[in-house]
């Protein structure tokens, strides 16, 4: 293992506290929000049923519920490098299936895996997708936005990130894109703590603002036979 890798099968049995320690400054409670309001606004932008969904670094499966919940036909699989947070997610879901090299997935998801990988585990990634990935496969990223403070200092204070390197929308886009895969939307979240969750509209209005803690972004590869997923 990479020297300064921070070792996730460490953090499995508090990754939740761990987080809640390093974000209590901005929301004490309300901690499957940031999970539900994720996947709501992925589920608004997928346009197709897909069978085979894959949670890429799927952790100790905080996603889980949420991606079952909003595609409640779909095979939900999970990866993961840390066999020790695997072991917690398939605990915790029971429907949930291990990483299977010989599907071809439908619809793979990141959420918060890239600022934690080197360039090379970055590449290993890639080299994976082209296997599990074809030309129908769409892709979704959540990543930390480095633009913005609040996060900025949550991650400074997060134990679980100090093998971080925070990577702006722009440098995400351009990772794909040398790979070949079109970038079809990106779009900021998280301008409001989840107490204010009643003025969410202004995440809408926000979206194509860079300031948000967070963003995502959707990929098809660029030769995709389905352009309109
Ligand atoms: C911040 S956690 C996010 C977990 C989960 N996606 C979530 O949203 O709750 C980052 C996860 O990425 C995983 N990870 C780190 N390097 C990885 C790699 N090279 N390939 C796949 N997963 C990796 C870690 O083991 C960890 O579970």
């Amino acid at each position: 293992m990479d020297r300064n890798k921070v070792d996730f099968d460490y953090f499995a049995d508090n990754y939740n506290n761990t987080i809640i320690k390093a974000s209590e400054f901005i929301s004490k409670s309300n901690f499957d929000y940031f999970a539900k309001y994720k996947i709501k606004r992925l589920k608004s932008k997928i346009k197709f049923s897909p069978k085979k969904i894959l949670d890429y670094g799927c952790g100790i499966g905080n996603l889980i519920p949420e991606i079952k919940k909003n595609f409640p036909k779909s095979d939900i699989y999970g990866y993961e490098v840390s066999e020790k947070s695997l072991n917690v997610a398939l605990s915790r879901y029971p429907y949930l299936k291990k990483f299977d090299a010989s599907n071809q997935y439908d619809l793979i998801i990141f959420c918060g895996v890239f600022h934690h990988c080197s360039e090379d585990e970055q590449i290993e990634i890639f080299n994976t997708l082209n296997i599990v990935a074809d030309n129908s496969t769409t892709i979704v990223v959540f990543e930390h936005n480095p633009k913005n403070f609040i996060t900025r200092r949550i991650v400074k204070n997060c134990e679980l990130d100090k093998d971080a390197v925070l990577i702006e929308s722009k440098a995400l886009i351009n990772k794909f894109e040398k790979q070949s895969y079109k970038c079809k939307k990106c779009e900021f979240i998280f301008f409001l703590p989840p107490a204010l969750r009643i003025f969410n509209f202004i995440e809408y209005l926000f979206k194509k603002i860079p300031f948000g803690c967070q963003y995502f972004t959707i990929y098809n590869k660029k030769d995709s036979i389905n352009d309109n997923k």
